[in-house]
């Protein structure tokens, strides 16, 4: 590394200072849910698959971890509401820390993109609304008739973020995200398309707002400014969750991060989430976010080396985080250093609860001189 820089300088390897945290390169794990949580508890295996993809002085963010037991939409997603799940987390959390990177707990609650199969007592999933997500004619998936809560019950799922959020400190992360993105509970009070709420938390931009804010100001309070982060996707069109003005919406939700002097970060996900391999354009529609946030901000959405380079050197972004190619390669960072190839992700088994297949044995690069320890 040392020698390389003296060569040619990556921005993405350059170091980066993210609050308390010195980063020695500027590639971040992108949460990735796995499905390999048994009864919502982490295993073992997720011990060597972050450890696989943790460098000194690197940044991985968990895959998405549900807040409480009507959190679940896909099966075997890990938890962190209860102590056994906390437990079960510490050794994962360890083998992360031990190789000396920073580990952060994404905290989520799905809200309607789920089914009654996953809910307990088989209930209605619970959400801002009503409204049934249409069926996805290309997966095959339906979610199931939501339950709109009722006024009285929404400090419940500020609390039940707050408590993961203590929990996730308990579990030693060293910071939690949370979740207000891809049309999950958060966003579904966001966004107008699907918030039709008449009460304090529907209508006004602030009111659709008012659940997002009111979680980041509880966890904030509960573990302090510095070990908060967020990720939002006000452009994103997941699951029928769509903003008539997503700029207005972005502005609005920066404005209020600003009020928590010492936020972690703010990550957004641009635009489009990729959807085709190869290569295409990434909008860079994040500029006007980027600018507002007073602290550390993440891209994500589509980038390969190249565009990571150019975006951290222009400033757009501070870090960039990596989901697919960081899922196959576990030694991404290496591979950006070196500027060799990388493994192709195998979409057949993002999801499969195998614990084996497509998981842990993604291959490391094999270097000439046999020494494959991490330099980065
Ligand atoms: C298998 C898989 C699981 C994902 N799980 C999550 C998740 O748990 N939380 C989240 O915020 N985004 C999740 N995403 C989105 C990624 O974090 C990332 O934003 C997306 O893959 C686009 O980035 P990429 O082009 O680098 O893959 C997931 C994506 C994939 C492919």
């Amino acid at each position: 590394m040392v020698q390389q820089a003296a060569k040619e300088v990556i921005p993405l390897l350059t170091p980066y200072k993210m609050g308390q945290f010195e980063l020695s390169h500027r590639v971040v794990l992108a949460p990735l849910t796995r499905c390999r949580s048994y009864g919502n508890v982490p295993q073992p295996h997720a011990a060597v698959y972050y450890s696989q993809r943790a460098t000194r002085g690197g940044l991985l963010i968990a895959e998405a971890t549900g807040v409480s037991a009507t959190a679940q939409g896909y099966p075997e997603t890990p938890g962190i509401w209860t102590q056994e799940q906390v437990e079960a987390w510490k050794p994962i959390v360890d083998a992360v820390r031990r190789k000396g990177a920073i580990f952060v707990c994404q905290i989520w609650h799905v809200g309607r993109v789920s089914t009654n199969e996953l809910q307990p007592n088989g209930d209605a999933p619970i959400s801002s609304t009503d409204k049934q997500i249409s069926p996805d004619a290309e997966s095959g998936t339906a979610y199931s008739k939501p339950r709109r809560l009722r006024t009285d019950e929404v400090s419940g799922i500020v609390d039940d973020f707050r408590r993961a959020a203590r929990n996730a400190i308990q579990a030693g992360f060293d910071a939690v995200e949370i979740h207000g993105a891809h049309g999950y509970l958060l966003e579904q009070f966001m966004k107008d398309s699907c918030n039709d709420r008449t009460d304090q938390y529907g209508g006004s931009l602030e009111n659709r707002c008012r659940l997002a804010v009111e979680v980041v100001d509880a966890v904030v309070r509960e573990v302090g400014a510095r070990r908060v982060g967020i990720r939002l996707s006000p452009f994103v069109d997941f699951v029928d969750c769509v903003d008539s003005d997503p700029v207005a919406l972005g502005h609005y939700m920066v404005q209020q991060l600003n009020r928590h002097s010492g936020l972690l970060y703010c990550h957004m996900v641009e635009p489009r989430m990729a959807t085709v391999d190869g290569r295409r354009q990434i909008p860079h529609g994040l500029l006007p976010f980027r600018k507002a946030f007073h602290g550390t901000f993440i891209a994500a959405g589509g980038y390969d080396r190249e565009d990571g380079n150019k975006v951290v050197a222009e400033g757009y972004a501070d870090l960039v985080a990596y989901g697919r190619l960081f899922l196959a390669n576990p030694d991404l960072p290496r591979r950006f250093e070196l500027d060799v190839a990388l493994n192709k992700y195998d979409r057949s088994t993002f999801y499969t609860q195998d614990p084996i297949v497509g998981y842990t044995d993604y291959p490391f690069f094999e270097e000439e001189d046999g020494k494959n320890e991490e330099s980065v």
